[in-house]
């Protein structure tokens, strides 16, 4: 495929990714993070952008280039990331593939904390469930949820749908280490809301990216 022979059909529609992982931060000089590689919602501008799309996509600084004429919103925490969507809300079409921390530490330091004889006990709280907040919160957009699992994919795929009130879940069985994180290529199975499901099989990232637009246009959102 080449960038001309591109169907521009999402153009005037306005898609909002947010992408990677999130940051959080214990210390000046240390932070807690996750293993995602930011590609699969990389991919998902630069496909969604290719077919006309007006794009913002959310996400740290993963070292990957913004695709051409995506709007990038660089952030740090799972708290930024939350700011960054609520402030964004408007769009056709949202699709949360960052792999958003569940817990960040109750505490940040300003000085960088200091090695003392014993065990350093860190505690942690909950973050905002920014998937959540979209489903209670949304009026037309089309939601898309991703859901990284490493067992009982369906089942844990399927509740996530639910108590979300996601349109779809794209699941990632993240413990099949050929795909997924900081592969170049990826496998996915969407579970929309009407009980359907669709198996992308394995290819590059930006394959799978124009699938699961293509799915998400013929699915629900017009
Ligand atoms: N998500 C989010 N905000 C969070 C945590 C997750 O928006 N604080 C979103 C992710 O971006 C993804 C979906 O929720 O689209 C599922 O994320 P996942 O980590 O698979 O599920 P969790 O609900 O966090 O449950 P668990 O990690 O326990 O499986
Ligand atoms: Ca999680």
């Amino acid at each position: 495929i080449t960038e001309d022979s591109i169907e521009k059909d999402l153009t005037g529609k306005k898609v909002l990714i947010t992408a990677g992982p999130t940051i959080e931060t214990i210390d000046p000089v240390r932070y807690l993070t996750n293993r995602s590689s930011g590609k699969m919602g990389y991919s998902l501008a630069e496909a969604a952008s290719l077919r006309g799309a007006d794009v913002t996509l959310i996400s740290t600084d993963v070292g990957l280039a913004v695709p051409n004429g995506v709007r990038h919103i660089k952030i740090e925490s799972a708290q930024d990331m939350f700011e960054a969507v609520k402030n964004n809300m408007e769009q056709d079409i949202i699709i949360k593939a960052a792999a958003v921390a569940d817990y960040t530490p109750v505490e940040t330091y300003d000085q960088k904390l200091k090695k003392q004889d014993g065990d350093l006990t860190i505690t942690l709280k909950r973050t905002q469930d920014i998937l959540k907040y979209i489903g209670e919160h949304k009026a037309s957009q089309f939601v898309v949820g991703f859901a990284a699992e490493t067992e009982h994919v369906e089942k844990y795929a399927r509740g996530k749908l639910i108590k979300k009130n996601a349109d779809v879940i794209v699941a990632n069985n993240v413990g099949d280490k050929s795909i997924g994180f900081k592969s170049n290529d990826n496998a996915v199975t969407m579970y929309f809301k009407d009980g359907t499901q669709v198996d992308i099989p394995k290819q590059s990232k930006l394959n799978i990216a124009h699938e699961i637009l293509s799915h998400v246009k013929e699915k629900g959102f017009k």
